[in-house]
C-alpha cells in the first residue's frame, strides 16, 4: 500500500496546487485549458507518473482465469499468468466468477505487486447473471426500452455482487444472417433498433455512476462488422463498402460512444481487407477522434495474434505493433502486448505517448469504479448471498420473458387457449426440457434451472384439465451433460431414435389440443455456431407431421436462436408463438401468454424468410434497378421462393387487432435544419386491452448513395383498451433524415421522403414531403 499512499500523498498536494491557482486564476488570468479540471484524469496522471514500463504494459494485458476459458488456450501459462499477477503486470482478469475466487485474485495483486494497482474482473453476462432474461435477440422483440433496460440491471446487479466490475456486454452488431449463430445475440437486423437497445442496455449496465455498486462497467461490441461475415460463417472475411460501414454498422456504436459506454470491443474478422483489431480509422480516427470518446478498447479472445493467421501480420510482434498503432488498448489473451511492447518502444515502431494514452484509458475505468478507493469493493459474500437469483428477479425475468414472445399466427383465434380446456398434449423435445430456454451465454446459470413448458403449463390450467407430455422426438444425443459451456463439447443431432413417436401421436389423438414445442437447443446458436440449414434438426418435422395427421389443434411454441424456416409449419398449425430462448421463467410466461393472462405484444426484430437460400434477408435493403414482382424472369427475384419474408421485420400479432388510419402531416416541405411532425390514429377494434408497436419508417427516395427501400426511424409501445382510439405523433428531423452521403458527410440531402407509420416493416399507409 505505500506506493498508493504515496500516489494519494502527491495527488493531494497537486490538488491543493491547482485549488490555489484556480483561485487565483481571476486574477492573474492563467490559461484554464492547460489545467486538468475532471478529478480523475488528475489522479491518473499521478498514478501514471509512478508507474514502470513493464506495469504500464501490464495494464494493457488482460488473461483469463484458466479453468474457464471462452477461446483457444493452454494450460502451461497458467504458472506464467500467476507470475505476472504477482508482478502487477495484469490489468485484467476474465472468466473468474464468484467473491471468493475475485478475492483472492485480487489479493495476489494487492500484496505482491509494486505498484499494487487493483485488477477488473470481467465476464460475458450477456442475459442475466444467474437470474436469467431471454436472448438478446428475444429480448429486443419485446421493443420495451424500460424492460430492456431493468432485465441489464438486474444482471449488472448479481454480477457485482458476485465481485464482478465488467461485462462484455452489450453486442450491438447488426445481424442479418441467420445462418449466424450469434445473431442470437444482438438486436437483429436494423442499425436504429440495435443503436436504442443497446444503449438501453448499457444505461441498465451501468447506471449512472459506475462507482454505484449495483452497476458494472459496459462493453459495446464488436468493432466492427462482424455480423457481417460472409455466408453467415462465424469469424469470416467482411467485404463490405463505406457506405454500408457508415450507414448500416456503425450508428449503434456512434449510439454507443453517445451514451458514455465505459469499453469497446473489437472484432475477429477483417473487413475489406483490414482485420478490425488492426484498424486504425475505425479505433482511432473515428471511435478516439471524431466521437471524442475516452474509454479504452479491448481485443477480442486472441484476435491480435490471429493477425499472424489472417495474413496481415508477420508475427505476433508484428501484431501488437500492427493493434496498438491502431487503437486497440488492451491484449485479451494473446500475449502479445505482454511480450512485444518494449522492444517495439525501443525500436520505435510504437510510441510512449500511445502506451501512455492506452495506460490512462483503462486506469481511468478503474478510478471511475471506485477500485483505487476499495480493491474489494465488489467483494461482499452477504451481497452474493442475497442479491442473486432473488425471488423479484425471477418475477423481473418472467416479465421480460412474457412481453418478448411474438404470435406469429392465430388463425380462428386458437389463442388463448381456455383453462378449463379438457384436455393438453403436451408434445415435443422442447416440452420438458429445463435447460435449452436458458440459451447460449447462459453465464452462471444452473444447469437444468429453468421452468419448462410443461411446468408453466402445470401451473396455469384449473384442476379439471388433463394435461399429458410426451416428447416424441430427441433434438440431440447425448443430452447437455451439466457444467458444460458452448464451446466444451460438439452438438450432436438425433436422427435415429424415433421410439417416442408413437406415443406422442397417440397421445395427440385423443387430447384436444397439441402444444407442441420444437426449435433449437441452447447451443445451435452463440458463438461458432452458423449453420447452412436453418429448419428443424433432427425428426421434427416428422413428429409435426405425425402430430398432424391426428390432430390439427397444434399450438406450436417455437424456442431458437435464431430466424428459421417456418414455411410448412406455417401452412399447416392455426397458431404460432416465437418464444426464443426465454430465460429462468420462460414455462411461466409462455403460459401467461397460451392462456391469455398476457396479450402478446412482441415484435420480430428480424425477417423470418421462406428459404435459408434468402440469407441474408432484411426489409431494409435497396431496390435495385428492377425490383418488380411482374411473372417477367428478368426482375431481381427467386424462381424457387419467395424473396420477401415468410414473417418481416417488426411483425407480431395480438390477441386484439388494431387499425391504422389519418397519417398526417404537419407539412409537406421541410427545411433541412427543421421539423415536421407526422401523425397517426391507432384504434383497438378488438375485444380485449392490448399494446402495440407503432413504428415509423422513412424512405429518402433519391440520394447520392442510394438509400434503403424504409428505414425505422422512430416506435412508440403505446397501450389501447377494447375500442379506444390513440393518436401518436413523430417529430421528423434533420438527425432521422441524415446520412453519411456521397461528400463523406453526414448531412441531410435536399429531395423527397416517404414516410409511413404502422404496425410492422410492409405496411403501406404512407405520406411523403419534400426538403428544401
Ligand atoms: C470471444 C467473443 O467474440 C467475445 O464476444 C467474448 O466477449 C470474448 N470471447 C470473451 O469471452
Amino acid at each position: 500500500m505505500k506506493i498508493l499512499n504515496n500516489v494519494v500523498k502527491g495527488f493531494l498536494c497537486f490538488a491543493v496546487v491547482l485549488f490555489v491557482l484556480s483561485f487565483k486564476s481571476k486574477k492573474i488570468e492563467i490559461s484554464s485549458s492547460s489545467i486538468k479540471n475532471d478529478p480523475i484524469d488528475r489522479k491518473v496522471d499521478s498514478v501514471l507518473a509512478l508507474m514502470h514500463l513493464n506495469e504500464k504494459i501490464g495494464q494493457l494485458v488482460q488473461y483469463a482465469g484458466k479453468w474457464n476459458a471462452t477461446g483457444p488456450s493452454s494450460s502451461d501459462r497458467d504458472q506464467y499468468k500467476l507470475d505476472k499477477l504477482k508482478k502487477g503486470e495484469v490489468g485484467s482478469m476474465l472468466n473468474i466468477t464468484s467473491v471468493k475466487s475475485i478475492r483472492e485474485t485480487q489479493r495476489i495483486v494487492m500484496e505482491h505487486s509494486r505498484i499494487k494497482i487493483p485488477l477488473i474482473f470481467a465476464y460475458d453476462v450477456i442475459h442475466g447473471y444467474k437470474t436469467i432474461f431471454p436472448i438478446p435477440l428475444g429480448e429486443t422483440a419485446s421493443w420495451d426500452l424500460e424492460a430492456i433496460k431493468l432485465s441489464s440491471s438486474i444482471a449488472a446487479k448479481e454480477s457485482a455482487a458476485s465481485g464482478l466490475n465488467w461485462t462484455f456486454a452489450p453486442m450491438i452488431d447488426v445481424s442479418r444472417d441467420a445462418r449466424w449463430g450469434r445473431i442470437m445475440e444482438g438486436a437483429g437486423e436494423d442499425p436504429y433498433l440495435n443503436s436504442v437497445v443497446g444503449v438501453a442496455r448499457i444505461q441498465g449496465l451501468q447506471g449512472d455512476n459506475l462507482s454505484n455498486v449495483l452497476t458494472i462497467a459496459a462493453c459495446a461490441k464488436h468493432l466492427a462488422g462482424y455480423g457481417f461475415g460472409e455466408a453467415g460463417r462465424d469469424y469470416n472475411t467482411v467485404n463490405i463498402g463505406e457506405n454500408e460501414l457508415h450507414n448500416t454498422i456503425l450508428p449503434p456504436f456512434k449510439a454507443a460512444a453517445q451514451a458514455g459506454v465505459a469499453t469497446f470491443m473489437n472484432s475477429f474478422n477483417d473487413i475489406d481487407g483490414i482485420p478490425a483489431t488492426g484498424h486504425k480509422v475505425l479505433q482511432r480516427d473515428i471511435l478516439k477522434g471524431q466521437w471524442g470518446w475516452n474509454g479504452f478498447v479491448v481485443s477480442d479472445w486472441g484476435s491480435i495474434g490471429e493477425m499472424v493467421t489472417h495474413g496481415y501480420a508477420e508475427d505476433t510482434k508484428h501484431a501488437a505493433q500492427i493493434a496498438l498503432n491502431a487503437g486497440s488498448d488492451m491484449d485479451m489473451e494473446s500475449y502479445a502486448y505482454q511480450s512485444h511492447l518494449e522492444a517495439l518502444l525501443s525500436e520505435n515502431k510504437v510510441s510512449i505517448g500511445q502506451i501512455n494514452d492506452a495506460v490512462k484509458r483503462v486506469l481511468k475505468l478503474k478510478f471511475q469504479l471506485g477500485l483505487f478507493d476499495d480493491p474489494y469493493k465488489y467483494c461482499n459474500e452477504q451481497r452474493e448471498k442475497d442479491e442473486i437469483y432473488t425471488k423479484e428477479n425471477l418475477e423481473i425475468a418472467r416479465d421480460v420473458a412474457k412481453k418478448s414472445i411474438v404470435l406469429l399466427k392465430n388463425k380462428d383465434k386458437v389463442l388463448p387457449l381456455s383453462k378449463n380446456v379438457k384436455s393438453i398434449a403436451v408434445i415435443g423435445p422442447l416440452a420438458n426440457d429445463k435447460d435449452t430456454p436458458l440459451g447460449n451465454w447462459r453465464a452462471k446459470a444452473t444447469y437444468n434451472s429453468a421452468v419448462s413448458l410443461l411446468e408453466g403449463i402445470k401451473s396455469a390450467v384449473g384442476k379439471k384439465t388433463i394435461v399429458k407430455y410426451e416428447k416424441g422426438v430427441d433434438l440431440t444425443v447425448p443430452n447437455i451433460p451439466e457444467g458444460s459451456n458452448q464451446f466444451s463439447f460438439p452438438l450432436e443431432f438425433n436422427t435415429i431414435d424415433s421410439s417416442g413417436m408413437a406415443n406422442a401421436v397417440e397421445l395427440a389423438k385423443n387430447s384436444d389440443v397439441v402444444v407442441l414445442a420444437i426449435g433449437e437447443n441452447a447451443y445451435q446458436s452463440g458463438e461458432g455456431r452458423s449453420q447452412t440449414n436453418i429448419g428443424f434438426f433432427g425428426l421434427q418435422n416428422q413428429l409435426l407431421e405425425a402430430v398432424y395427421k391426428v390432430n390439427k389443434n397444434i399450438v406450436v411454441v417455437l424456442m431458437n436462436g435464431r430466424p428459421m424456416e417456418l414455411q410448412r409449419l406455417s401452412e399447416i398449425t392455426p397458431a404460432i408463438l416465437e418464444c426464443w430462448h426465454l430465460g429462468s421463467q420462460a414455462g411461466y410466461a409462455i403460459a401467461d401468454v397460451l392462456f391469455g393472462d398476457y396479450n402478446p405484444s412482441g415484435k420480430l426484430p428480424v425477417s423470418f424468410p421462406y428459404h435459408v437460400g434468402q440469407e441474408p434477408l432484411y426489409y431494409n435493403q435497396k431496390n435495385t434497378g428492377r425490383p418488380s414482382n411482374a411473372k417477367h424472369v428478368t426482375f431481381s427475384a427467386y424462381r424457387d421462393s419467395p424473396k420477401t419474408a415468410l414473417y418481416p421485420f417488426g411483425f407480431g400479432l395480438s390477441y386484439t387487432q388494431f387499425s391504422y388510419t389519418d397519417l398526417k402531416l404537419s407539412q409537406d416541405e421541410m427545411d433541412a435544419d427543421g421539423e415536421i411532425k407526422a401523425s397517426i390514429k391507432i384504434t383497438n377494434t378488438g375485444e380485449r386491452m392490448g399494446e402495440e408497436v407503432v413504428q415509423l419508417y422513412i424512405r429518402d427516395v433519391t440520394g447520392s448513395l442510394i438509400r434503403p427501400i424504409k428505414e425505422l426511424k422512430g416506435f412508440d409501445k403505446i397501450m389501447l383498451k377494447a375500442g379506444e382510439t390513440k393518436t401518436v405523433t413523430f417529430n421528423i428531423n434533420a438527425e432521422m433524415l441524415q446520412f453519411y452521403t456521397a461528400n463523406k458527410i453526414w448531412e441531410v440531402e435536399p429531395g423527397k421522403f416517404n414516410v409511413w407509420i404502422g404496425g410492422n416493416s410492409i405496411t403501406t399507409l404512407k405520406e411523403t414531403f419534400v426538403v428544401k
